[in-house]
């Protein structure tokens, strides 16, 4: 059961003995995940406390580890705030800053751990942190704790919640303790939500361009062709622009959108699962009603993939500006990231599309080997979009990409077409752990960091736990 008021009550008396410490002059640090969820998360925490006053600096990791940990207590911080990382390493973290530090996420956390008081977890208030709970979500909670007046930063709980792809209710919507953030940012207008078609740039780019934008779900011969979009839309006779200027899918009316669909559906082929994966790009969207409508800041769901380009691209200080609402300098910037990471994102799926030694199918397991072809910085998103084509909708899918320091970094998913019953952040955590590696994370999205040694073994792991 959800229980919203404990969670409260929890934030209450933990934002008093923070403010308490951070207003006396002492030194807070808030660590962060370099992912969206992560950025918006950490510059929630960060920024109510620094509108309190407090002496407080943020700062970024790709990950958490004993090594960073280690680093971290190094600097005699007074005061740690860890934002979406660190459920599954409180014995490392007590070691080394016992009653100096708080974790505020949603990653999966073991049971014996729900109610240490060293964390605040979504799983712990009867949320499913995979689904109903990001770190974004459980950080504005905090801060509407420490003063009612940062309800203006409920954006952000809705743009990390999205990000991490927890829009799994009816119509693609947001539910639990994101919804409760999402509520609050409605009834101060700063968020509107509607059904319509989700394709990226729906609001800002010409048809034919949101169209091959699109990525997930992956529309097969669509996806990153805007040439061959283009000509099928102008063989439809759809309208495409208006007194010389590229219209744009939101604009189109009711029956212009029914047709875009069914061209779309037509050039995506008759392939099994082609007519679902249509249908899951109608749902709810959501737009950020302060934000200029020609940037990608407008839709949350776009807003998400900016900040993720940002944070897996070296890019997250960059990110964190945007979250604290640069619209300058810093969004220029970021602009560049995405295209980049749009780029290298493309050139993995052409790399892994041509070699077919890449991919390996075992049953419901798909193992894709993109060492030396997948930047492990993208691996998690090219896993991603690969989930959602039609060949692997109804698969467990696995990638390995070439890491720094002779390791592998895995990324795992689950395609939202598979009908068995896998939790991907225990099979991670179980098969790194039995090769001498780590991993974790959600039941439909999960990665690992392994010795490149024991590649196979690992996958043996995988295998034995995935039923066939
Ligand atoms: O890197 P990737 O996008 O594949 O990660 C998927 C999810 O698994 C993320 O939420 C990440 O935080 C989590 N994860 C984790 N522990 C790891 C690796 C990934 O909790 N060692």
């Amino acid at each position: 059961m959800a229980d919203l008021e404990g969670l409260k009550s929890r934030y209450a008396s933990l934002s008093r003995d923070v403010l308490k410490l951070a207003q006396g002059g002492r030194r807070v640090l808030v660590v962060t995940h370099i992912d969206a969820d992560g950025l918006c998360s950490g510059s929630t925490v960060f920024e109510s406390l620094k509108r309190k006053g407090a002496n407080v600096a943020l700062r970024t990791l790709p990950d958490l580890d004993p090594k960073a940990i280690l680093a971290l207590e190094a600097q005699k911080y007074d005061f740690h705030i860890f934002t979406d990382l660190g459920s599954t390493l409180l014995d490392a973290l007590e070691a080394a800053l016992d009653g100096r530090f708080v974790v505020i996420d949603h990653h999966q956390l073991a049971p014996q751990d729900l109610d240490r008081r060293s964390v605040v977890n979504a799983w712990t208030f009867g949320y499913d942190g995979g689904r109903e709970a990001c770190s974004s979500s459980m950080a504005y909670f905090f801060a509407t704790a420490t003063d009612p007046s940062n309800q203006d930063l409920a954006p952000l709980a809705v743009v990390g919640a999205l990000a991490d792809r927890q829009d799994s209710g009816q119509g693609r919507s947001l539910t639990g303790l994101n919804r409760a953030a999402l509520e609050e940012a409605q009834s101060l207008g700063l968020v509107s939500a509607s059904k319509d078609l989700m394709f990226t740039g729906r609001q800002t780019r010409p048809i034919h361009e949101a169209v091959a934008l699109t990525s997930t779900p992956f529309l097969r011969g669509l996806t990153g062709n805007k040439d061959a979009v283009l000509a099928a839309l102008h063989h439809s006779g759809l309208v495409l622009k208006d007194g010389g200027i590229w219209r744009t899918i939101s604009s189109l009316a009711p029956d212009e959108k029914m047709k875009l669909t069914e061209v779309v559906a037509s050039m995506a082929g008759q392939a099994e699962g082609a007519t679902d994966a249509i249908a899951s790009l109608v749902g709810e969207v959501y737009n950020l009603e302060l934000e200029d409508p020609f940037t990608p800041l407008r839709d949350a769901r776009e807003f998400g993939t900016l900040l993720n380009s940002c944070g897996r691209m070296g890019a997250a200080g960059t990110g964190v500006s945007i979250c604290l609402g640069d619209r300058n300098e810093a969004l220029k910037s970021a602009m560049k990231v995405l295209s980049e990471y749009r780029t290298g994102i493309n050139r993995a799926l052409e790399s892994l599309a041509s070699d077919a030694a890449r991919t390996e199918t075992r049953g419901s397991l798909v193992l894709v080997k993109g060492e030396g072809v997948v930047d492990e910085r993208l691996l998690g998103p090219v896993i991603s979009i690969l989930s959602s084509t039609q060949a692997y909708r109804n698969k467990v899918i696995v990638g390995f990409a070439t890491s720094r320091e002779s390791d592998l970094k895995v990324s795992s998913r689950v395609g939202d077409a598979y009908s068995g019953d896998v939790d991907l952040g225990l099979l991670m955590r179980e098969s790194a752990e039995s090769v001498s590696g780590v991993g974790g994370g959600h039941a439909m999205a999960a990665g690992a960091k392994i010795p490149s040694s024991m590649a196979e073994a690992f996958s043996k792991a995988v295998l034995e736990r995935v039923p066939a």
